[in-house]
């Protein structure tokens, strides 16, 4: 079987699992993937950074994969402040975060919230084009219509984007319901700019199909099917495992969970993060709702660590 050289596989940005510490050890264990999305970075109030919120960004820790570091923010001032600051960290491209559902920031008017104001987007677009660096933009295809990208797409090409990313649902779906191909299909057929598809690539098949009939894509996003399924990407491209998948998935395991008790304080936290990644690692195996309800339930890393051990000498892996 050869490798498949010529697709390019994105990590998504979720917010709360794909940190920086989580797409380290991911590349340890799992190939497949070119480069990840770091998930949003956002102003504090009064147009602050956090310094912490930048250092999961910082180039030195994110040699392994590279990352596209991303921004939500309706304010152009606000975004030019963080920009700035990841330029001097020194990245290359920053992506703008037009997707987020999330009525919290929504209806602020921010991510997918400011999908039906074209209008605010383009003085957006025109306020930050002087910035020295590659924009690129996720967005999906309206907060509450479909066809709301349809008058955005005019103004995304006025502008000189590096990339835009198509989640083809609407923010109002949240993450229900099916994704919207045969608008995503026109919005290839009228961007000027390389178009990355993401949204729902649950297995090879489905991609194999997507490939198929969107070939103008340039490169695909994969998020919850790859956190659930890390081998999905190596998959996709054709390459091949050198060892048995539980083993590999124990040891990503016990890595991840060693790196985050030596980061995190107190055992809510990392059973917090441990109790993320088990929310989709349950789904690829066998009792997949039993372990989760177990997982969730654990208060102390004793019985944490006692559940997992009973999961991986009693569970099958059936991916
Ligand atoms: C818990 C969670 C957090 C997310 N955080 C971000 C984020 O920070 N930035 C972003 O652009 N998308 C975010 N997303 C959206 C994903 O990047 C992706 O667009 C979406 O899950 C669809 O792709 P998938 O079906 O391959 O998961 C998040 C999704 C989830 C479920």
């Amino acid at each position: 079987m050869n490798q498949d050289h010529n697709v390019t596989l994105y990590l998504a940005p979720i917010r709360g699992i794909t940190d920086a510490l989580y797409r380290n050890t991911f590349v340890r264990y799992f190939s497949g993937f070119d480069l990840a999305m770091a998930p949003f970075v956002s102003t504090q109030q009064g147009n602050r950074i956090k310094p912490g919120h930048l250092r999961d960004l910082e180039t030195e820790k994110n040699r392994a994969l590279p990352i596209i570091p991303q921004i939500l923010s309706k304010d152009p001032d606000h975004f030019i402040t963080l920009a700035q600051a990841l330029i001097d960290q020194g990245h290359k491209q920053i992506n703008w975060n037009l997707g987020c559902p999330y009525p919290m920031v929504a209806n602020k008017k921010r991510g997918s919230g400011l999908l039906p104001y074209p209008n605010r987007i383009a003085s957006f677009l025109e306020k930050i084009k002087k910035l020295p660096v590659d924009l690129s933009i996720k967005t999906r295809l309206g907060r509450f219509q479909a066809d709301e990208i349809l008058q955005l797409l005019p103004i995304f090409n006025n502008f000189p984007l590096t990339e835009l990313i198509i989640h083809p649902r609407t923010g109002k779906q949240m993450y229900k319901g099916k994704v919207d191909l045969k608008t995503f299909g026109q919005c290839l057929e009228q961007s000027r700019h390389p178009v990355i598809y993401n949204g729902d690539i649950t297995d090879e098949g489905v991609f194999l199909q997507l490939k198929d009939r969107f070939k103008k894509v340039e490169g695909w996003m994969i998020g919850r099917a790859a956190l659930a399924d890390p081998f999905l990407p190596a998959r996709i491209k054709k390459i091949p495992l050198q060892r048995d998948k539980r083993e590999l998935i124990r040891l990503f395991h016990d890595d991840i969970f060693s790196r985050y008790q030596k980061i995190l304080f107190g055992p809510s936290h990392i059973l917090g993060r441990m109790k993320g990644l088990w929310f989709y690692l349950s789904q690829s195996f066998t009792n997949s709702r039993k372990i989760l309800k177990k997982i969730q339930k654990t208060k102390s890393l004793q019985k944490y660590n006692e559940i997992v051990k009973q999961i991986f000498s009693e569970e099958e892996w059936i991916r």
